[in-house]
């Protein structure tokens, strides 16, 4: 889910990591004092689709087809424990992206977001290996995954 969440803040508010030169120069930008801030990036998520999908030179890949080379998940005490290697992951559906809502809070400088995917396709290859109770749990191969309800995602993140 990460990838159209940072992206689309990346491209709103504007992201120090990114270089805001490389934008195209009809960008959609919300500033800070816009007393219509929580609807002007409401819609900004909306404008910015087309760039979502096509990617941005220097800037952001495209979120169709995405694709993720390597996670690696880990957890777990000495009794039972995992670790799953994941490769060639590629994420589909993420193009559907739906804000809700944005609630901006000027007090503690956070965000309230609500972001919603009709579907989520996702294939990969895993490897997995751990313990349970000193048993040893071992296991590889391709897996998919179909998430095809409503999946909604609400998160705070904080205003730089
Ligand atoms: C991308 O960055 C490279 C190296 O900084 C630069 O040469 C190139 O012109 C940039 N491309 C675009 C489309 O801005
Ligand atoms: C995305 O994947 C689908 C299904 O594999 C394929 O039909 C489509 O051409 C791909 N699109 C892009 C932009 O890679
Ligand atoms: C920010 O303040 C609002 C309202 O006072 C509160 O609901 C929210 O939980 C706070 N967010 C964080 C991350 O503290
Ligand atoms: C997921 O959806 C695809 C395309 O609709 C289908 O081919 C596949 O069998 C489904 N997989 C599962 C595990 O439901």
């Amino acid at each position: 889910m990460y990838p159209v969440c940072l992206l689309v803040l990346a491209f709103v508010c504007g992201s120090r990591a990114a270089n805001i030169d490389d934008l195209p120069p009809n960008f959609p930008r919300c500033h800070r004092n816009d007393p219509e801030l929580n609807k002007c990036i409401l819609r900004a998520t909306e404008t910015v689709r087309p760039y979502i999908l096509e990617g941005v030179p220097n800037f952001s890949k495209s979120v169709v087809n995405f694709s993720i080379p390597a996670v690696v998940l880990q957890d777990g005490n000495q009794a039972i424990n995992y670790r799953a290697d994941v490769t060639d992951m590629t994420m589909y559906g993420l193009e559907n992206y739906k804000f809700e809502y944005f609630n901006f809070n000027p007090k503690n400088l956070t965000y309230t977001s609500k972001l919603a995917f009709p579907y989520i396709y996702i294939e990969g290859n895993y490897h997995l290996q751990g313990n349970i109770f000193f048993a040893p749990l071992k296991g590889q191969g391709a897996f998919h995954v179909n998430v095809s309800k409503y999946i909604h995602i609400k998160y705070y993140f904080i205003f730089i």
